[in-house]
């Protein structure tokens, strides 16, 4: 399942001391591209849930524009697993699955159309983030330390798009939608 290249240094290495890829860390990256595959392809089916019951036309413009960006990054990694050798397989993330319930949960404790429910999906999508920019972190560093330089490009553009996303609900809650649920009864 490992393909080394024998005798041949990784192409593209800035580091003359790149150590051989080890076979247990690349098991590694492939089941955390497995797991991170499975929450992009469950955050497509969640995020227009959030769109529908957010209030703010920007708050839903920002989910539905975070769909779009979302089914890119399903995309994405399909192009990694390829570049990888490896066939895209799903495999089932409970921190996901767990962010969004919690997302869900907000929806059925706050009353439609109120500016403290946009508070309350802002802060739950954030989590979502967070969570992805952690793992798109620490996968493109392990990419880049393995060698796989042409992966950890592909990554690096996710990441970078999570913490665009993050940066926006971040504006809109500091900009409008946080005063508007103080302003609430
Ligand atoms: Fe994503
Ligand atoms: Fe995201």
């Amino acid at each position: 399942m490992t393909k080394k290249t024998e005798g041949k240094k990784p192409a593209n290495t800035k580091s003359k001391t790149t150590p051989e890829m080890s076979p247990v860390l690349h098991k590694f990256f492939i089941d955390e591209l497995k797991d991170i595959y499975w929450a992009e392809k469950h955050l497509t089916k969640a995020l227009p849930k959030m769109q529908k019951a957010a209030t703010s036309k920007e708050l839903q413009k920002a989910f539905a524009d975070h769909l779009e960006a979302t089914k890119t990054h399903v995309q994405r990694l399909e192009g990694a697993f390829e570049a990888l050798g490896e066939k895209a397989v799903a495999k089932k993330c409970e921190a996901m699955e767990g962010l969004v319930k919690e997302g869900e949960s907000i929806i059925e404790d706050t009353e439609d159309g109120t500016a403290t429910r946009d508070v309350g999906l802002i802060m739950a999508t954030q989590k979502v983030e967070h969570y992805e920019i952690a793992t798109y972190g620490g996968l493109h560093q392990l990419a880049l330390t393995m060698g796989h330089n042409d992966v950890a490009d592909i990554l690096e553009q996710t990441l970078s798009e999570e913490k665009e996303a993050d940066q926006l609900l971040t504006s809109i809650a500091e900009e409008h939608v946080n005063y508007d649920a103080n302003s609430e009864e």
